[in-house]
Order: C-alpha cells, then structure tokens, then sequence
C-alpha cells in the first residue's frame, strides 16, 4: 500500500477556483465517479448520486445559482452530488457518507493533476439546481464539485489550518 502517496496527496490537495480551458473530459470524470462509489458509507448505504456537467452553457447556468459563479464560469466540467432521500437510514450518517465520496473525487481528481472546488454556497438554491439538472423530488443536493485544470498561480500560496495543538481536546 502507498501510504505516503495517499498523505503526500492529501496534504498536497488544495481548492483550485480558476481553471484552464482544457477540458477534462468524460474519462477523468468516470475515474473520478468511480472514486466517489468506493467511498465508505454507514450499513454500505450508498446514498450518492451524481449528475456530470461539462456542457458550457449548463456550466455557466448553475453559475447563475451561486456568489462563486466565477468558479463555475472558470470550470470545464462539474459534479453535481446529490443524497437519494428515498435511501436515507440515518441522515447524519448518510450526510457523513456523502462527505467521504465527495472527499474521493477531491483526491482523486487531485491525483489526475486535476483541480477541484467543493462548493456548498450554492446549497442557498438546491431545489433550482436540481431542477436544472433534472433531479428528481427525492434528489436533494449536496454539493457542486468544480472541475478543470488548474491555473498555474492557484497552486501557490499559503493554505491555512489549525495548529494540531488547538484541536487535540483529549488524549488519554
Ligand atoms: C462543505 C464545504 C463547502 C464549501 N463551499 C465552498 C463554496 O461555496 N465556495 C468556495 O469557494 N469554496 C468552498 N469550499 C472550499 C473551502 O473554502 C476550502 O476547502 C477551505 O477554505 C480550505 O482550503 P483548501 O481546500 O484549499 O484546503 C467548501 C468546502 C467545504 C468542505
């Protein structure tokens, strides 16, 4: 197992928000789909669903839904994920689960060269994106993945994080 390639991409993985034109293209977003359907989830409950955008104009529609539209603008492709409502055991739980698959697209798409934006802002118009993206009642969204190929710039600078110190509450 590669454990230092999996922390090396981690700590590496940052939020890209402007993008190069090159597409990224249907193969990179079934490996990154396929990414996401290995995440864990709670009884292997699988409650993910997901709608690919790389079309321009649809791109540039969902930008219409957000204060990030910049992003999107900037995007060739996104992942729409959504929570199956109908599947849901334990929301929390499922939400948890949602949030590991969408973490494995981040990595992935990371590991591919591939820059990625979470974007939750745009949750404030779920029911409009849905709908936008032919959702059914019982998809409800989760987050829009930004996708593309990072400009060069986005890769520098400092990213910021708790020190570890004021995180630890316990340790036994
Ligand atoms: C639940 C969630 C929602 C987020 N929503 C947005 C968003 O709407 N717009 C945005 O630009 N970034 C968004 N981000 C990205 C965070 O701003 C980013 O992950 C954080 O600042 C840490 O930076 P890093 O990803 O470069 O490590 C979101 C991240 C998460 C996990």
């Amino acid at each position: 197992m590669c454990q230092d390639g999996i922390m090396h991409a981690l700590l590496e993985r940052r939020s890209i928000r402007r993008f190069t034109p090159d597409p990224v293209g249907p193969e990179i977003l079934g490996a990154l789909l396929e990414a996401a359907r290995w995440a864990p989830s709670g009884l292997n409950n699988q409650p993910w669903r997901f709608v690919t955008v790389e079309k321009r104009e649809k791109l540039d529609e969902l930008a219409g839904f957000t204060k990030y539209n910049k992003i999107l603008i900037s995007s060739t492709a996104a992942i729409a994920v959504f929570i199956d409502t109908e599947k849901i055991y334990h929301r929390e739980k499922d939400i948890q689960s949602i949030g590991a698959a969408i973490q494995n697209i981040l990595l992935a798409a990371h590991g591919m060269g591939v820059g990625s934006c979470w974007l939750g802002e745009i949750l404030n118009r779920g029911p409009e994106v849905g709908k936008a993206l032919g959702a059914k009642e019982n998809h409800e969204l989760m987050a829009v993945i930004a996708l593309g190929f990072p400009f060069e710039e986005e890769l520098r600078g400092p990213r910021k994080r708790v020190p570890l110190k004021d995180l630890l509450i316990g340790s036994f």
